[in-house]
């Protein structure tokens, strides 16, 4: 039994995409994988477009309540989409719910909402969820101008809180190769100050996350 946060350093830039592929890995090797996707804001028709990714990706039989026991209407952040319904979170509900799909399966991917200072409760942040859980995080990172800053500060802020960071991906959500995205990676690997598991080019398959994969049990592991 064993589980991760996948974070990054800001939203839209391939947490789901790499949470979906690392499921994907994992169910291919034989084991049972559970998702999570404990806060989502951004809901359509009560369903999530992260949520129904990753129920397809792993393949799991839980129930949408049980994978996303925090769903909300607003594309915000989590304690403010919340508030705007006059709802509350319960950090203490969110990680019971958690808890419970992590002992169901072999290995569980758990995808965080923005980045992981993001507020889901008036005082709390993704970075508390993943501390009560000891969830060790995965990185992801864009390849673009400002991700060497932004990648230090997350692995800077994960450490200061206790957490154990896994190592960073890179992930090109677009297919945009400039200047910053031929120059960052190399710099990336040695100034992140995390190892770099992965860079995702636009558009990787099966034998990437493959690759993923086993550089993250081998992490895990250790
Ligand atoms: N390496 C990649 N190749 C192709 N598409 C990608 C890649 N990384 C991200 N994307 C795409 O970029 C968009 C944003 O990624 P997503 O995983 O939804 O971000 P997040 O979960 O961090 O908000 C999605 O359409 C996703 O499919
Ligand atoms: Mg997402």
């Amino acid at each position: 039994m064993t589980a991760l946060l996948i974070t990054g350093t800001d939203t839209g830039i391939g947490k789901t995409f790499t949470a979906c592929g690392l499921a994907r890995a994992w169910r291919a090797a034989g084991r049972d994988v559970g998702v999570v996707k404990p806060f989502a804001s951004g809901s359509k028709r009560g369903r999530h477009e992260d949520v129904d990714a990753l129920i397809a990706a792993s393949g799991t039989r839980d129930a949408f309540g049980d994978v996303c026991p925090y769903l909300f209407r607003d594309p915000l952040a989590p304690s403010v989409a919340a508030k705007r319904e006059r709802r509350t979170v319960s950090m203490a509900k969110a990680a019971a719910a958690t808890r419970r799909v992590i002992a169901r399966h072999d290995v569980t991917v758990v995808e965080g909402a923005g980045g992981l200072l993001v507020p889901v409760t008036a005082r709390e942040t993704i970075a508390e969820f993943a501390k009560r859980l000891r969830l060790p995080v995965l990185i992801v990172a864009r390849p673009a101008l400002g991700t060497l800053n932004h990648t230090r500060l997350t692995v800077e802020a994960a450490r200061a809180r206790g957490l154990r960071v896994l190592g960073i991906v890179v992930s090109f959500a677009t297919p945009r190769r400039g200047l910053a995205e031929r120059t960052n990676l190399g710099v990336l690997a040695a100034h992140a100050g995390a190892p770099l598991l992965a860079v995702l080019r636009h558009g990787v398959g099966a034998r990437e996350f493959a690759a993923l994969r086993r550089a993250v049990d081998a992490r895990l592991a250790r």
